[in-house]
């Protein structure tokens, strides 16, 4: 036993170091990477990926948000002023695209013939995702992971290990059971139209240090940590990571990611974690059922690099069975539109060391417990220190005694907003853009 503990201690010691990048935004400059970052040897390839990955994240920082979210919110307006979401005149075959997103490529019958149309479509502060856009397609035929230092061609594993921009769809329903975590390279994208793929009963997701990447439409569930070991990164690199948590998706200093029509539950720690510098992210049109802790966007007060995390969260459908974190914020900036909730068992919204929360045309919907109406919960922090945050709610609907504790400056009159600074839609109109929320049944040929 004692010597298990000595060399658990040795390891973490290993890992925690940190390093010193030049600073073009954030006052602090040290990225840390310690145990979450679940490398045991963080080699000179991985140090350069990393200080890539920072400097590709701190020019992905936009220094407007507001610019972001006003145009996000113009965009939802201009949909449904146009008329075409209405149910009226609609034949029970007809394609409802409720939301922008969607409008872009969802009712198109002939998806599966220009699938790449996809990559112009996503919104937010994720909205020059492009994955795999630039790449051939690869096709996954193969469900199996069984030799993840030289997995097989024809595997998730492999396609998602490549180099080049690479556009990953399924030639069939599978069920992948990845044995570790599946580490994704840069410019991919994961599209599961067309088939039913599950990410189930074994590892997750895992984007580090990696930038471009779309991950639409597939199912991640019941994912469990992995005891960690040599695992292939790159065709150019096997790198030595320590156990995993059990995350659906964890993004781990990376920019420029959008995840789009993904059902989850149930997984062992986070649905979605992104953390250190993490930024330019958008989580459009998932949905997401029983578990814990939701989303988690930063990991801890302490690490301020963080700060220029900025995030999207539209269109999604907190579900029955989530408890708390949907999200949960640290530092940065978080965009939090349109999203229908249900019945949380703690909190919805949270956070810690002020970060900006702009919460708009949600829709909140208490449980019968007395004591969880709040939408809100602030950690950490006595309300003379919170009350200086900024989480602003504009518009939101509120039902069963549900109520957003509100704090720090009113928004902005901006440039970009003036005088039309209620253009995002109101909660009532959550049902219906979340209405086809999750991964979706698409069939070649007919709309999504
Ligand atoms: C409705 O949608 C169709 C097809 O996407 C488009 O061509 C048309 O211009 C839209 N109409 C309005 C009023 O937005
Ligand atoms: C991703 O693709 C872009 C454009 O093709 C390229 O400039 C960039 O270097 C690629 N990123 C990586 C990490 O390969
Ligand atoms: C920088 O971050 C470290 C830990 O991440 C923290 O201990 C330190 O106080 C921070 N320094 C400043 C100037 O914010």
């Amino acid at each position: 036993m004692a010597a298990f503990v000595t060399n658990c201690v040795s390891v973490i010691f290993m890992v925690s170091f940190v390093f010193t990048i030049i600073p073009c935004l954030v006052a602090n400059t040290t990225i840390t990477i310690d145990k979450d970052a679940h490398i045991a040897d963080f080699d000179e390839f991985l140090q350069k990926r990393a200080e890539k990955a920072l400097q590709s994240s701190l020019s992905a920082y936009n220094p407007h948000p507001e610019e972001v979210t006003d145009n996000f919110n113009k965009q939802v307006g201009d949909l449904l002023l146009g008329g075409n979401v209405t149910r009226r005149n609609l034949k029970k075959s007809d394609c409802m695209a409720t939301n922008p997103i969607d409008r872009c490529w969802r009712c198109d019958p002939n998806w599966a013939k220009d699938r790449k149309k996809l990559a112009r479509c996503a919104r937010g502060f994720g909205r020059y995702t492009t994955g795999g856009m630039a790449g051939n397609y690869y096709v996954v035929t193969d469900p199996s992971d069984d030799d993840i230092q030289n997995p097989r061609p024809g595997t998730l594993r492999h396609a998602a290990i490549q180099e080049e921009p690479l556009w990953i769809i399924f030639e069939r329903n599978m069920v992948i059971r990845l044995s570790e975590e599946l580490l994704i390279t840069s410019n991919k994208t994961i599209d599961g139209r067309g088939a039913e793929v599950h990410i189930a009963y074994g590892g997750g997701l895992t984007l580090q240090f990696v930038q471009n990447v779309i991950i639409h439409n597939i199912r991640i569930h019941h994912i469990y940590p992995g005891s960690g070991g040599m695992i292939r990164d790159s065709v150019f690199h096997i790198g030595l990571r320590t156990k995993s948590d059990g995350d659906g998706i964890s993004i781990f200093g990376s920019n420029h990611i959008w995840i789009d029509h993904v059902s989850m539950s149930k997984c062992s720690d986070g649905l979605i974690d992104a953390i250190m510098a993490s930024t330019a992210i958008t989580i459009s049109s998932c949905k997401f059922n029983n578990h814990n802790d939701v989303i988690l966007l930063g990991a801890s007060d302490g690490h301020s690099e963080d700060a220029i995390m900025q995030v999207t969260v539209a269109f999604n459908r907190f579900g029955k069975g989530l408890v708390q974190r949907m999200p949960r914020c640290r530092w940065g900036f978080f965009h939090i539109v349109n999203n229908d909730y249900a019945q949380w068992q703690m909190y919805a919204i949270g956070g810690s060391a002020h970060p900006t929360i702009i919460s708009q045309g949600n829709r909140f919907k208490a449980a019968k417990n007395q004591f969880t109406k709040e939408v809100t919960k602030r950690d950490y922090a006595e309300e003379s220190e919170w009350s200086k945050w900024q989480w602003r709610s504009e518009g939101d609907v509120f039902l069963n005694g549900a109520y957003f504790v509100e704090s720090g400056a009113p928004l902005h009159e901006t440039p970009f907003n003036g005088k039309n600074k209620l253009q995002f839609k109101p909660g009532s109109y959550a049902g219906r853009l979340t209405r086809y929320a999750g991964a979706l049944k698409c069939k070649a040929s007919q709309p999504c």
